[in-house]
């Protein structure tokens, strides 16, 4: 089968095309396309993402990426078995923009619309790109999440951890504004990190060594600030000061993180001794110190250490046509009423962290 992915619902427009066996539980999938536009030029400037702006980039671009998917997978409209979009959760306008591509899609061409939860898209990429068995413990770092779940099935997800106030993504971008480093921030964090000294300024740890694998990342940005007012009062950030509190950034956050994800394995495999692997998604796993980290907590776990290629680990529609195939291969479909949900977690009934605030 042939399934289109839809992706709009933060500032990457993308439209992805995979084919897979119809039938059967085995991944095995193939990308005919994969198209994306970053609309990191738009945003750039305002040193985040404007949801207003990324609507409408959304809208000008959408049409133009379906039709060079198509071009790319060799397909007409009509050999498509399927049309899965991001429903949610993430920025109401984008998440319009494409569900109703793909609802118009679908009523043309009389094939299924499926909508995909874009963190379950990010959940099983790697399934897609490495056949990765169920269950299996994800941690999921972006610029908009911060979670562990267990990957039960496709529809069944059980969140162990989430982050109760920025995700690791956010800690980066932010201590990247504060550092004069520009936008996005993690790669800018990691080359900066690389010629400084992460021991020199002692940053702190929030949440390690709690029982619970929740992530708190604000109070490392207020140690950083202070850091940085402290050291610029009497002039501009010297570059050495800078790549030593990028460095000292850099290794608190894979300390939480590694931490975390340590404490989420050991539950995990408390209520599933069959777990296969862990796995890491979001643009943060295309950090290299950080998965240096996470190898080696998975192989003092002696599980395998999956993490998709970078072009996967961050936002893409291949995600969302591969959850789509997963879908529709269990029977799951939506109707053209399906309405889009800025909100909508993966696991409902998960409780919310300690002092939880807005955050999926
Ligand atoms: O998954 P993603 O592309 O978009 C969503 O937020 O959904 O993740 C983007 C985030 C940004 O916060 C960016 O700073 C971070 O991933 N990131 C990195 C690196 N590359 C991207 N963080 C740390 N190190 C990197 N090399
Ligand atoms: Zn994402």
């Amino acid at each position: 089968m042939h399934v289109m992915g839809i992706e709009t619902s933060c500032d990457e427009t993308a439209v992805a095309i995979v084919e897979a066996p119809a039938a059967g539980s085995a991944p095995v999938g193939r990308i005919l396309a994969n198209v994306i536009y970053s609309q990191l030029t738009e945003h750039r400037r305002f040193g985040g993402v404007v949801p207003e702006i990324a609507a409408r980039a959304h809208l000008e671009r959408i049409d133009g990426l379906v039709e060079e998917a198509l071009a790319t997978a060799g397909l007409e409209l009509a050999e498509l078995d399927g049309i899965a979009a991001t429903g949610g959760p993430g920025l109401i306008g984008g998440v319009m923009v494409g569900v109703t591509m793909a609802k118009a899609i679908a009523a043309v061409a009389e094939r299924p619309f499926i909508a995909v939860n874009h963190l379950e898209g990010h959940a099983l990429t790697a399934r897609l790109t490495d056949d990765v068995a169920f269950p299996y413990l994800l941690l999921l770092i972006s610029g908009g999440h911060c979670q562990l779940l267990i990957v039960e099935e496709v529809g069944r997800y059980r969140r162990l951890g989430t982050t109760v106030d920025d995700a690791a993504g956010e800690a980066f971008d932010k201590g990247a504004k504060l550092l004069g480093l520009g936008y996005p921030g993690g790669p800018a964090i990691e080359r900066a990190a690389a010629s400084g000294d992460p021991a020199r300024f002692a940053l702190p740890r929030p949440m390690v060594g709690r029982l619970e694998p929740d992530f708190s990342f604000s109070g490392l940005k207020t140690a950083l600030r202070q850091r940085v007012a402290a050291l610029t009062a009497r002039g501009p950030l010297a570059a050495q000061d800078r790549d030593d509190l990028a460095a000292g950034l850099q290794a608190a956050i894979a300390d939480c993180l590694a931490d975390r994800a340590e404490r989420a394995i050991g539950l995990a495999r408390a209520r599933r001794p069959d777990l296969a692997a862990l796995v890491v998604a979001g643009g943060v796993a295309a950090n290299g110190f950080i998965r240096t980290r996470l190898q080696t907590i998975a192989a003092g776990a002696d599980l395998r250490l999956v993490v998709p290629p970078a072009r996967l680990c961050t936002d893409n529609a291949t995600m969302i046509a591969w959850a789509g195939i997963e879908r529709l291969r269990r029977g799951y479909v939506d109707g053209l009423d399906f309405a889009p949900r800025p909100r909508w977690p993966l696991d409902p009934s998960a409780p919310r962290a300690i002092g939880a605030g807005v955050k999926a």
